[in-house]
């Protein structure tokens, strides 16, 4: 199995490397500007991200679209120019998995293809260790959206085959690099 940092995962994620539609920017970009709080912006992107899920044909050419034996991959697709949102695609080999991390803002996630394995953890009252809170195998075609805190979560490819999701972070990650807010390594309660 291989294990990526997400600071290595995501150094290729600088330059746009792929698309994001129009149409799916100009939805995204009605409900950020709502000014919702996190929680309701994530709820509805999730609901705008479900109703124009993309083929991962049409957001990442070819050879990005097989994956890297190196890591998963994240390449940036879009920047809003405002810096309140961006939109990335990830691709995994079976096997490949994230860190344990949270984000520094809400974020929606879409499976274009293949299953995504998340597991979603707690910090108990101290901080010396996680707990295992939720286990969610996600098919092609689920969207979920989430925001700190309460969002620590490891992700992983469990199928035989490539894996592709798009990602919609409330950061703009074209600057920041990523979105992580912290990578756990505590121990996790049986
Ligand atoms: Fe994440």
């Amino acid at each position: 199995m291989s294990l990526t940092s997400t600071a290595q995962a995501i150094a290729s994620s600088q330059a746009v490397a792929g698309t994001c539609p129009d149409r799916l920017v100009h939805a995204i970009r009605t409900e950020v500007r709502r000014g919702l709080d996190w929680p309701q912006t994530a709820d509805c992107v999730a609901r705008a991200l479900r109703a124009s899920l993309p083929e991962p044909a049409a957001i990442l050419p070819a050879p990005l679209r097989c994956g890297d034996p190196a890591g998963y991959q994240s390449h940036l697709l879009y920047a809003e120019p405002d810096g309140t949102f961006s939109v990335s695609a990830m691709v995994w080999l079976p096997g490949q998995q994230t860190m344990i991390h949270d984000h520094v803002a809400w974020c929606v996630t879409g499976v274009l293809q293949g299953h995504e394995y998340e597991e979603v953890f707690a910090l108990t009252a101290d901080g010396s260790t996680l707990t295992l809170g939720a286990r969610n195998l996600n098919p092609p075609g689920t969207v979920s959206g989430f925001a700190p805190p309460g969002d620590i979560h490891r992700v992983r490819n469990t199928g035989d085959d490539v894996a592709i999701s798009m990602h919609v972070y409330g950061a703009d990650i074209s600057r920041l690099g990523n979105s992580i807010r912290r990578e756990y390594t505590l121990p996790i309660c049986p």
